[in-house]
């Protein structure tokens, strides 16, 4: 079994303290009958960023979409802190949300709404971001809302429509409209997906920076394995609905994204690397000299 071939499979944390986020043999069959998740475990110790990397399909989008049950686990279990999230529902649920911050491929926010407001909209956790057109803001939301914009380089945009945004600020709003919430943990599902090369750099470096200041973690997916490798503290490899890697990023070898990815398909990403720009393929370069 893969299982047993791909080493280092666990990966012991001994830096890291104080787990925020343990999900319990978590498994994902749809009513069609896909098996998305099975029997995958694995903790997030406080402020580590965690990069899960394969192909498409491999349950990456299932695995973020049931942590914050958006997607209804089959069976396992999913704790945040002391909360056992897989035994909420109703309000406690919406409570429990609120503290996880989700961060989108395609920024999610209210275009005809200022920066300001979009980032405000976070108090009110990302399911009911339009609401916040009809509330009003304590003086201390606001203030942090402001600093946050300062911190992810926006300070001076905020009265701007968030249509008359580039793609990377749209992403910096939605970084910080989901530091707003005060999050616990942070989720992004391919949150560069939509942005050129340099532009993705910036937005990871920025999200792997503000985790490390305010202790945050995060797990962020991610197809592209060089920005995974470059960015996350952790890698968590996913292959058809199982971890069948889970370790450091420099333990990454050729050989282990081969399997994780087959070995048609790791060509491909190393290609698509090559024709990014000379900083892409320096990275690359380095992925392969390890293995
Ligand atoms: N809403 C859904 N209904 C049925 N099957 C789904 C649904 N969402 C995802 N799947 C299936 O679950 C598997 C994992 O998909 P997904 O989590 O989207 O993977 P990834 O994000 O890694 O591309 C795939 O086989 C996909 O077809
Ligand atoms: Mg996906």
């Amino acid at each position: 079994m893969l299982r047993d071939v791909v080493s280092p499979l666990t990966y012991h944390y001994q830096t890291w303290q104080q787990t925020v986020l343990e999900l319990e043999a978590l498994s994902k069959t749809y009513k069609t009958g896909d098996q998305a998740l099975t029997n995958v475990s694995f903790s997030v110790p406080a402020g580590q960023v965690v990069g899960l990397i394969g192909p498409s399909g491999a349950g990456k989008s299932s695995l973020i979409r049931c942590i914050n049950r958006l997607v209804e686990p089959s069976s396992g279990r999913i704790y945040l802190g002391e909360t056992e999230l897989t035994k909420l529902s109703g309000r406690a649920l919406r409570q429990a949300r609120r503290r996880i911050g989700m961060i989108f491929q395609e920024y999610a926010l209210v275009e005809r709404l200022t920066v300001m407001e979009n980032v405000l909209s976070g108090r009110l956790g990302y399911v009911s971001g339009w609401r916040s057109f009809l509330r009003r803001y304590p003086k201390t939301d606001i203030d942090q809302a402001f600093s946050l914009l300062e911190r992810v380089g926006l300070g001076d945009h905020y009265n701007k429509r968030a249509d008359e945004l580039s793609g990377g600020q749209r992403q910096r709003v939605g970084i910080a409209r989901a530091l707003e919430q005060n999050p616990e943990l942070l989720l992004a599902d391919e949150p560069t997906a939509s942005l050129d090369p340099k532009t993705s750099r910036q937005i990871m470096r920025l999200i792997q920076s503000v985790c490390r200041e305010m202790n945050l973690p995060a797990i962020i997916n991610i197809h592209d394995v060089v920005l995974a490798q470059n960015f996350a503290d952790r890698i968590i490899g996913l292959q058809a609905g199982e971890v069948v890697f889970d370790g450091p990023p420099s333990a990454l070898t050729h050989d282990v994204l081969t399997r994780i990815y087959g070995a048609e398909d790791w060509g491909q990403v190393q290609q698509n690397n090559e024709s990014q720009d000379d900083e892409a393929l320096f990275s690359n370069a380095k992925v392969l000299e390890r293995s």
